[in-house]
């Protein structure tokens, strides 16, 4: 099977530039990394601040280039390095930021921010358009109610619904998610990693999951990949990163979390619902 998302060996400088007190440097923000997903697999990438998943995440969504190395989608060439890529080739990779409150445009109904991808991407028309922003607002967990309402009027986690619903409105075949719970409370967190599991079921979805919280990781990833200082210091599958984890750097992180169990919280919103 062609894998939907492959990295080869990317590669990431930032050029600091000088100034009368400073000497101008280089940031080596992302220094070799490759990595595939397969489809409807989940790829976590872990790592501690600065380490480069942002960046990594920028590169694969084309929203920067990098400095060197392949990208492939669905086994087809991506010009990463400039800026020769097609419309088509973008909207196939969509990004789900930590804080959806910075993307969503706070003077826009949830309606037009959903239909806008459709409006400049396709020849639909406008109650077709709706039709989908509702069916897919109803994907989400969200109402046909929510469609006329703000982004202010929602709630955190209804929020990085509108997000997740937005990106997935040109079904693209990737979605990079940079920290989608972060900045969500733990039972909110639970509810929209569920979401995401199902929505990944479904759509049959790819994801690359960033975050730097091991127990997000443990239930969503199938395969892990650990960053330090721009390189892959760990990937493997969810099972030998945790089981078995090889690099020194690894088994601090791991020594170093505390277990708020995402698995528990499940369980206990499971009995809630009951
Ligand atoms: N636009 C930029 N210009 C210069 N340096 C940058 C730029 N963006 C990132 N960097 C540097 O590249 C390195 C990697 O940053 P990046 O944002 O990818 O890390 P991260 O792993 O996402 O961190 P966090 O967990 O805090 O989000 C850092 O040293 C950062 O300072
Ligand atoms: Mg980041």
């Amino acid at each position: 099977m062609t894998p939907v998302l492959e990295a080869r060996n990317l590669v990431r400088d930032y050029h600091i530039p000088g100034s009368l007190l400073k000497r101008a440097r280089i940031v080596h923000a992302v220094k070799g990394v490759s990595f595939a997903v397969d489809q409807g697999k989940t790829l976590a990438i872990v790592g501690e601040s600065g380490c480069g998943k942002s960046t990594l995440a920028r590169i694969v969504t084309m929203i920067d280039p990098a400095t060197s190395g392949e990208m492939l989608i669905d086994g087809e060439k991506v010009d990463i390095a400039r800026d020769g890529l097609t419309s088509e080739m973008r909207r196939k990779v969509q990004i789900v930021f930590q804080n959806p409150y910075g993307t969503l445009n706070p003077r826009k109904k949830i309606g037009d921010i959903l239909s806008e991808p459709l409006i400049i991407n396709t020849r639909m028309k406008a109650d077709e358009r709706r039709d989908m922003a509702m069916a897919m607002l109803k994907k989400v967990g969200l109402e046909e109610k929510h469609y006329g309402r703000y982004p202010h009027m929602f709630s955190g986690g209804q929020r990085q619904r509108v997000a997740i619903a937005r990106a997935l409105m040109l079904n693209p075949r990737l979605l990079v998610l940079d920290e989608p719970v972060s900045a969500l409370d733990l039972s909110v967190q639970a509810q929209v990693l569920n979401l995401l599991a199902d929505l990944q079921d479904e759509f049959q979805l790819t994801y690359v999951f960033i975050s730097h919280d091991l127990s997000v990781v443990r239930y969503i990833a199938d395969d892990v990949m650990v960053m330090y200082y721009g390189e892959a210091v760990e990937y493997g599958s969810r099972e030998e990163v945790f089981s078995d984890p090889k690099h020194s750097y690894t088994k601090t992180l791991f020594a170093a979390t505390p277990r708020a169990d995402v698995d528990s919280i499940k369980a206990r919103l499971a009995r809630k619902a009951a």
